[in-house]
């Protein structure tokens, strides 16, 4: 199996950098889409890769942050015809509020809702348990918080900053193979691996492959995370992408026993 970025915060020459995500995964008989990008480099970055729209299978949206979901309305446009994973309360106007910046909006950008809300009920699977979707993959619904891990930034869903945003419309792939793939990961990784062990106890994780969300993690948090991560047995390499943040990257190459790498749009992992 294989999984080619298509887009993230760094490229690769003859790719372009965008902030957001997007991944190709090459399984035996079929391609599985994870994440579009924020859309501005949708169209660059897949003619560059060559990738052809009706061979993807089936479309998983990690979350309804527009980093992620930017590029659907060039997917929806296109000769895709798949099915599109999703979590529940995808669609959210949501904000961040960070005391220094002004106040950003993060929502699915309107021309993919619009195209969203176009496609067929039909090919629409909203996703809320850990879910087997074929012999190649899972997806893990909802990811309870059990840890002290927390969302990753101050997310919001009005603009006052009232109405905290869990963001628990987020759900992680994970495939027969153990490779697991978190979007942003705000449900935390470690909440994440033990949502994984609990529900597919058989698959014990050898990569982690994603944005890690630890741009605004602290040396405690850093420190907490890097612990249980070398605990994990199993886990042969991390390979760090999207909104990790440099600090948490550096943090992690030096502390975890596990081989870490980063990635950028135009790599291509074989697993
Ligand atoms: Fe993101
Ligand atoms: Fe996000």
């Amino acid at each position: 199996m294989k999984i080619e970025v298509l887009i993230d915060n760094q490229a690769q020459e003859g790719f372009a950098p965008e902030h957001g995500l997007s991944l190709l995964f090459h399984f035996e008989k079929e391609k599985v889409l994870f994440d579009t990008g924020a859309g501005g480099v949708f169209a660059e970055n897949f003619a560059r890769a060559g990738v052809c729209m009706e061979e993807i299978s089936s479309l998983v949206i990690s979350h309804g942050h527009y980093d992620h979901t930017g590029g659907a309305a060039s997917l929806f446009a296109s000769a895709f015809t798949g099915n599109v994973f999703y979590g529940k309360g995808m669609e959210k106007t949501r904000y961040s509020i960070h005391p220094d910046r002004p106040v950003k909006e993060l929502t699915i950008p309107e021309r993919s809702l619009a195209a969203w809300k176009k496609l067929p009920s039909e090919r629409k699977k909203e996703i809320t348990d850990f879910t087997r979707i074929n012999k190649d993959f899972f997806l893990t619904g909802m990811i309870p918080h059990v840890t002290f891990e927390d969302r990753g930034g101050p997310f919001f869903l009005d603009k006052e900053g009232k109405r905290k945003d869990e963001i628990d419309d987020e759900i992680s792939l994970l495939t027969s193979a153990g490779v697991l793939v978190p979007g942003c990961c705000h449900a935390g990784i470690i909440n994440t691996l033990l949502h994984c062990r609990k529900n597919a106890p058989h698959i014990p994780v050898r990569y982690i492959m994603g944005g890690l969300h630890l741009l605004y993690a602290d040396e405690k948090k850093l420190s907490k995370t890097a612990e249980i991560l070398n605990g994990i047995k199993s886990l042969e390499k991390i390979i760090l992408l999207h909104c990790t943040g440099e600090n948490a990257v550096q943090y992690l190459k030096e502390h975890l026993f596990c081989e870490v790498v980063t990635g950028k749009a135009g790599d291509v992992f074989i697993f």
